[in-house]
């Protein structure tokens, strides 16, 4: 699909006040996205599950400016007010209104509106788990609600698409909110219909062991990110070994792609946690440098690494960029799993938080 095919025709007709709620998941990434290109164009393809509980619940109430058909073309403005848990909160705006710049060409339509976005998150309030996946992909699905509205012959297959395309200009990984249990975002040749503009659904049947797979998320940091992505993503120009991790990456796509229908749960663990240690190692290896990890994520990797050697377990982990781990695990392992994370790394969580998730299915209209 072309760009092109993504901008709004003139609407039908008029809708004077509408309101839609979403609720939209993060992700967690297998093979990581990190290194873009203007706008918003991955340097390699990239795989997550889609969360279930760690999610956003957006409403946008849409409410049609008296001017709408007078105001000229150089006076158009995008008007709106954002309520995030209850409180007016003036210090999102600016990304939100970029957002929007970002998506003005596709949308044409939000000029004509004065929005109202209340948001609030399931997860506790900067727990260092990233929100920008989750909160994107619900506005772009009340944006294709209203779009569907004012437009009404949208089929789903395109309405999730272009949410998808949308919530990528406001965050790439959010291009991965939309759908579930499994998204890539990327063009490969490995995956069939992939492409740089929005996740699609992983096309091929998964191996029985993947379904509803296990995410237990440590909080082990819950302060603010020390590298904003974009910082992060920028690193990854004049990067001395940028180009051999996005070739890397897109040969670990293909990898996965295999593991997942085969279900070979061994070759995932050491492809899974490869990846997220190339990620903190890309951050390391950057100028300006970082280490994201604290000593408390260390400690979690080992004990996993222990707990798997001993119980003969298919447990692994996988990082964000940031010091909290993801502990993934098969359905069938949940019961002892969750005992040993109760028992052994909760101690190293602050205030011993964690959130116990699973791959989910996607967004949810309320
Ligand atoms: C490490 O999607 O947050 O989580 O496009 O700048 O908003 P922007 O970046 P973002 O980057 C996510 C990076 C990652 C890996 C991943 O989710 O693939």
């Amino acid at each position: 699909m072309k760009t092109s095919e993504f901008i709004a025709k003139k609407a039908v007709k008029n809708i004077e006040y509408v309101s839609f709620t979403w609720q939209t998941p993060s992700n967690i990434a297998l093979v990581k996205y990190w290194g873009k290109t203007n706008p918003q164009i991955p340097k390699n393809a990239s795989i997550s599950f889609t969360l279930n509980n760690c999610h956003t619940i957006t409403t946008i109430d849409f409410k049609r400016k008296h001017n709408a058909e007078i105001v000229s073309e150089s006076d158009k403005s995008v008007a709106f007010n954002l309520f995030f848990e209850g409180k007016k909160k003036e210090e999102f705006k600016p990304k939100i209104a970029e957002f929007f710049k970002r998506i003005q060409a596709y949308c044409p339509y939000i000029f004509d509106y004065e929005m109202t976005i209340k948001s609030e998150n399931s997860f506790p309030h900067s727990s260092g788990i990233a929100s920008s996946a989750s909160g994107l992909s619900a506005i772009a699905m009340c944006l294709m609600s209203l779009e569907k509205q004012l437009h009404s012959d949208l089929s789903e297959e395109f309405i999730n698409k272009k949410a998808s395309f949308l919530a990528r200009l406001g965050s790439g990984s959010a291009s991965r909110s939309i759908e579930g249990p499994l998204v890539v975002w990327g063009k490969h040749a490995a995956v069939e219909e992939s492409s740089d503009l929005f996740g699609v659904k992983f096309p091929y049947k998964v191996a029985p062991v993947f379904n509803n797979y296990q995410d237990a998320i440590l909080l082990v940091d819950k302060g603010e990110k020390q590298v904003s992505s974009t910082v992060g993503h920028n690193l990854m120009n004049n990067h001395p070994y940028a180009d051999a991790r996005f070739k890397d990456a897109n040969e670990n796509l293909e990898k996965m792609a295999t593991i997942l229908q085969k279900g070979d749960l061994k070759a995932f663990v050491s492809l899974v946690e490869s990846e997220a240690l190339t990620l903190h190692a890309m951050m390391m290896a950057s100028s300006p440098y970082f280490i994201l990890m604290k000593p408390n994520t260390l400690k979690i990797i080992n004990k996993i690494w222990e707990y798997r050697a001993e119980n003969d377990s298919n447990i692994c982990f996988t990082l964000d960029a940031g010091a909290n781990v993801h502990v993934l695990y098969p359905e069938n392992e949940k019961k002892s799993v969750n005992t040993f994370i109760e028992k052994e790394l909760a101690v190293f969580c602050q205030n011993k938080q964690y959130i116990l998730d699973n791959a989910g299915l996607g967004a949810i209209e309320k």
